[in-house]
């Protein structure tokens, strides 16, 4: 059986601390590098655990097992690992609207952008780790979603497009407990290339 283990680069890309403009700052980037590293990490040492695990089902418990355990954190950790890897993706742009075939589902799903940004901030507010915008591959639409967790609430067969990390971590440094200070600052620096490079073609 081979594992396949992710990876996080040593250093965040140049345009991430762009971000600097609107009051994120690099130290809290930085900071914040260390923590996906820390998913990546945890990822990785579940895969090598699971590979190896005592799959006997009379041994599983849904109440404790080595088994749920494993299963359980393994959506937490690599939830994690790939949230931050699609939130550092798609930061560091120029903000403002969206673009390319990404403003034309947010218009289609939400009406404008306008619209769709009011959604996006007030999901903000409303989810206690993470904003998800998401493409459903059965509908063809994109949707917001709330992330309470590192592995909550999205449904099947989407790709994330854009994930807004708003667990304190995030702005506690730079705006302390101000989180719609940093959601404005957020939306003024997504990455709509980078957002629309993740779309099916
Ligand atoms: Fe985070």
């Amino acid at each position: 059986m081979s594992i396949k283990l992710v990876t996080v680069p040593e250093a965040l890309p140049e345009k991430v601390y762009t971000t600097d403009r609107v009051g994120i700052s690099k130290a809290t980037h930085d900071a914040h590098l260390g923590l996906w590293k820390g998913y990546a990490n945890k990822t990785n040492e579940i895969r090598n655990l699971l590979s190896e695990a005592d799959t006997d089902p009379s041994k599983a418990n849904q109440v404790y097992s080595q088994m749920r355990a494993l299963k359980v954190n393994y959506a937490f950790a690599y939830g994690g690992y790939i949230n931050h890897k699609v939130y550092f993706e798609t930061i560091g742009g120029k903000g403002g609207s969206a673009t390319g075939d990404v403003a034309n589902l947010i218009n289609e799903a939400y009406g404008n952008f306008d619209h769709w940004l009011a959604d996006f901030k007030a999901t903000g507010m409303a989810g206690r780790g993470w904003v998800f915008l998401g493409y459903d591959h059965d509908e063809q639409r994109v949707h917001t979603y709330i992330g309470d967790s590192q592995d909550t609430f999205p449904t099947w067969n989407h790709t994330l497009l854009l994930a807004m990390d708003v667990y304190e971590h995030a702005y506690y440094l730079d705006f302390q407990t101000a989180r719609m200070k940093y959601i404005e600052a957020y939306v003024e620096c997504i990455d709509w290339d980078a957002v629309n490079a993740k779309l099916p073609k």
